[in-house]
């Protein structure tokens, strides 16, 4: 049967885009961090789009906003994204894979379509982990891997994960809830921007993901002695700042020129600093991405290396808090071939490429396949960045392809 997206949907998309964009902690920016007002706010008006387009909708145990099309005990495609931001984001980032699913299932709503499964569209409520330097906290509870550790980590002010939770009404006691049926979880599908240049270069509106890099993610603090700025000789120095810098620029040259391998100091502040000190302690962090996990894994020993060798040198002490680190993770090729299918029925070529961002699909391969489209972004790729931006027409077009690939399950669960 042909099940069409509703007229507009490419321009429906991007106002709701634009209007969830105000749900923001520093305006005229987009921050959104988990579990605050501003992010149940817009939980909220997803929830009001969900409804109208006829799911049952709420906030689950962990924050999630999830809604829900077809009868409870069937069997479930989930689908979904993040609706958390980094600082200072882009409002495309996460959002659109939660937004453009919305239509799709108003479309089958529409047309009475039901289907032999059900449809769940999870909005993931930190992928991020801006707030409490974690990540994947909305999908490892759903997929079933959540760390109860991460409860006792505390915000910039001081406020546990587990009273911040409490404080947005919900029982920390009970995210074990939030968990997804194993037996039941048919698959799990993401359309997200590219976040970066490739889809834009080869002028094409949509690619299909192969697999998405594995991330190691540090937290690290450098400890050297403050001193005063006029008095102590440079050769007697013990300056944390000077020390960290050189392992930051050890982190870009060890990565530069290595197909596929990342590294990444994107936080660097001297504690306590002025600027006639010489720095005592500086905190920073290391992000480092690889295709593959062997890639990855000699990058982040080369660089522990480099950190004791900097260390000896300056009479400094580097120590490493690992707060996240996830495999490489292919997508499932059957799922691949289902995209890659309906790309074609489009009419566009067909883009199989790796996903050097991190995605909640790398949570959710714990439950069940996973498949991720990506659709083109604008302004050279750029994301994280307000400048982060995509069009209607291609807004339209991935939310058209997960529809076709939603449609064409159906004769698989059939068969089963
Ligand atoms: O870091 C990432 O790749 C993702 O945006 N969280
Ligand atoms: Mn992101
Ligand atoms: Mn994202």
């Amino acid at each position: 049967m042909a099940v069409e997206l509703k007229p507009g949907a490419g321009q429906r998309i991007m106002q709701r885009l634009d209007e969830l964009a105000a749900f923001t902690e520093d305006p005229p920016g987009l921050t959104r961090t988990y579990l605050t007002p501003v992010q149940r706010a817009a939980g909220e008006r997803i929830i009001g789009w969900m409804r109208e387009a006829g799911f049952e909708a709420g906030f689950d145990e962990i924050g999630n906003v999830v809604g829900r099309y077809g009868a409870p005990g069937l069997p479930t495609v989930l689908i979904g994204s993040h609706f958390d931001t980094v600082r200072n984001g882009g409002k495309y980032d996460g959002q659109y894979g939660v937004i453009g699913p919305i239509d799709c299932v108003a479309a089958l709503r529409e047309a009475g379509v039901r289907l032999p499964f059900a449809i769940e569209i999870i909005a993931f409520a930190d992928e991020e982990g801006v707030r409490f330097r974690s990540t994947f906290l909305g999908s490892h509870a759903a997929s079933g891997k959540f760390d109860f550790s991460l409860l006792e980590r505390r915000d910039d002010q001081g406020v546990s994960m587990a009273e911040a939770l409490r404080t947005y009404g919900l029982d920390p006691t009970q995210i074990g809830r939030a968990a997804r049926d194993r037996q039941r979880a048919l698959c799990y599908l993401e359309i997200h921007i590219e976040q970066g240049p490739v889809l834009l270069q080869e002028n094409l509106p949509l690619g299909v993901v192969t697999s998405i890099a594995g991330v190691s993610r540090f937290q690290a603090t450098c400890t050297g002695l403050a001193g005063h700025a006029g008095t102590v000789p440079m050769h007697m120095r013990q300056d944390a700042c000077s020390a960290a810098a050189e392992l930051a620029l050890y982190v870009e040259k060890r990565c530069s020129g290595v197909e596929s391998l990342l590294g990444t100091v994107g936080l660097f502040s001297v504690r306590g600093g002025s600027a006639n000190v010489i720095s005592g302690i500086v905190d920073f962090s290391v992000d480092l991405r690889g295709a593959t996990d062997a890639l990855r894994e000699a990058a982040v020993s080369d660089i522990l290396g480099a950190a004791e060798r900097i260390g000896e040198e300056r009479k400094v002490r580097f120590e490493f808090n690992k707060i996240f680190e996830a495999g490489a993770t292919p997508c499932a090729p059957w799922l691949i071939e289902r995209i890659a299918a309906g790309i074609e029925r489009h009419g566009v070529p067909v883009r199989r490429l790796p996903s050097g961002a991190t995605h909640d699909a790398v949570a959710m391969a714990e439950l069940c396949d996973v498949g991720m489209i990506f659709v083109r972004c604008g302004n050279g790729g750029i994301s994280h960045n307000p400048a982060e931006i995509m069009t209607a027409e291609d807004a339209e077009i991935g939310a058209r392809v997960l529809l076709d690939v939603i449609l064409s399950l159906e004769a698989r669960v059939r068969a089963y």
